[in-house]
């Protein structure tokens, strides 16, 4: 299905009545108190653009229009305060309540800021002064690699997907496909990887995406992933992925968004930079890791059966054999996927909720990434336990067809129910270190 087509066909409507009520605002002034109270962009919008939206909305992102200056921005300020106050945007599902709240790429707008937009909205959307504007964020332009300025280098080695043509104007597409990889005459361990779409057709064309490495004895290693923020990412210090030598495949699977022109033969690249030749970080992370909520330790798909009109709970659970630390979670669901629940059974029988995703969004593949502080660390023993809650009513606004029985798939019309944990599997001694520098670190902000 279209991206635009469930949601915002809505929208346009309500946009268009808000639209109509910012122009008669304009043409009445204001009351000078409230004139006096009106945000402005300079001061007080830009600076919110910068932190949520700009990493999409900039001339070469995926979002359609560039938010970064006044000019470009002033049009869409009634339709802004639409798609932020019904959080339609910027795309962010973790539930505001329930479970970690803090994580390095929280794009989230706080109740606050969505009223400080819609009151900049309902107040005629004024510029305030330019002096007020802070610094503008520079975005990687045309090819560059983005983690090349950072790192300091360029990748030592580019992977890359099969050419893959997105219609102009059509249907998304889901482009799935195992590439050769070329192997290592040694093995290495990965410090960073970028996922990059070719310029200028590529970047605004795939939605998002991910690389997933199987190499000797290392299968399904989830190294590059593209969504919400970032288009890279490096491993926490002293921690990498190891990649053995030889040869292997690489599993890709985009989510191209069709755009007004045919894109012919695009190719996605993916930079893998590894720590120098001959260091070996202390700790192995296991990169992305798929577990599924149907049944993680049997790999077994076919338990999903939705009725039309119906909804469908299912749960699994995986005992760590090892102590770990998770370090983000990505949510798979299809269209009827609704809500994802990701908890921890102690071993001693407590059980605390670590992510709660609601009104999950298919069209949106987000990884949450838990902030250094704020990361679960989980004793052996723990189980990790998936919740997903299905609905094949037609109160679900991207349910292609309510008419239907689902069963598990690849397909886009079947369903999927599994999450990508990021985890390093850490020894029992370096779980407990972690444990008592975090209690050193609560102690210190109690203290303060
Ligand atoms: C992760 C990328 C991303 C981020 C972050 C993001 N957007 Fe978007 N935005 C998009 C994409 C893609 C679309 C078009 C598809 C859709 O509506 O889902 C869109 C659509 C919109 C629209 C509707 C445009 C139309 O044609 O109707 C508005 C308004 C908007 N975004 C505003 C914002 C604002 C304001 C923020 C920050 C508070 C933000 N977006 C953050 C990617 C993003």
């Amino acid at each position: 299905m279209s991206m635009t087509e469930g949601v915002s066909v809505g929208g346009r409507w309500v946009a268009f009545s808000l639209m109509l009520g910012a122009w008669l605002t304009l043409g009445v002034p204001a009351p000078a108190s409230s004139q006096d109270s009106t945000p402005t962009f300079s001061a007080d919008i830009a600076p919110i653009f910068q932190e949520s939206c700009q990493a999409c909305h900039h001339p070469e992102g995926i979002g359609p229009m560039s938010l970064m200056t006044y000019d470009e921005a002033r049009p869409w300020a009634p339709m802004i305060k639409y798609q932020t106050q019904t959080r339609h945007m910027p795309p962010w599902h973790i539930d505001k309540e329930m479970g970690i709240q803090n994580f390095k790429n929280d794009i989230s707008l706080t109740d606050e800021e969505i009223e400080l937009i819609a009151r900049w909205a309902d107040g005629g959307a004024p510029q305030g002064d330019p002096a007020d504007l802070p610094q503008p964020l520079e975005f990687a332009q045309g090819s560059a690699w983005q983690a090349e300025a950072e790192l300091g280098r360029p990748p030592d080695v580019v992977v890359r997907s099969t050419p893959f043509t997105v219609p102009g104007n059509g249907q998304d597409q889901w482009w799935e496909v195992d590439v050769p990889f070329d192997g290592l005459d040694r093995e290495r361990w990965l410090m960073a990887a970028e996922f990059k779409p070719a310029y200028p057709d590529g970047k605004k064309v795939v939605h998002h995406g991910h690389a997933v490495l199987s190499v000797g004895d290392r299968r399904g290693m989830g190294v590059a992933r593209y969504g919400v923020g970032k288009s890279w990412e490096a491993y926490p210090e002293n921690v990498g992925l190891r990649i053995p030598a030889g040869e292997g495949e690489i599993n890709w699977n985009i989510h191209y968004a069709a755009i007004d022109h045919d894109v012919v033969d695009d190719v996605v690249e993916v930079g893998l930079w590894f720590y120098p030749d001959g260091e070996t970080p202390r700790l192995a992370s296991e990169g992305e890791v798929l577990f599924r909520a149907d049944n993680p330790d049997f790999m077994r798909g076919q338990d999903l059966l939705i009725p039309p009109h119906g909804y469908q709970v299912i749960q699994g659970v995986h005992k760590l054999e090892s102590a770990a630390v998770i370090h983000s979670v990505r949510p798979h669901l299809h269209t009827r996927g609704k809500t994802m629940t990701l908890e921890a059974i102690y071993p001693d029988g407590r059980k605390e909720l670590l992510s709660q995703i609601n009104n999950y969004d298919h069209n949106w593949q987000n990884t949450y990434t838990f902030a250094d502080d704020a990361r679960p660390l989980l004793p052996a023993g723990t189980m990790l336990m998936i919740t997903s809650v299905f609905d094949n009513t037609a109160d679900n606004p991207i349910n292609p067809d309510p008419e239907q029985w689902v069963i598990f798939g690849r397909r886009g019309p079947d369903e999927m129910s599994h999450m990508w944990i990021g985890i390093t599997y850490v020894p029992d001694e370096e779980l407990e270190r972690l444990v008592s520098e975090r209690e050193t670190e609560g102690r210190d902000i109690a203290s303060n």
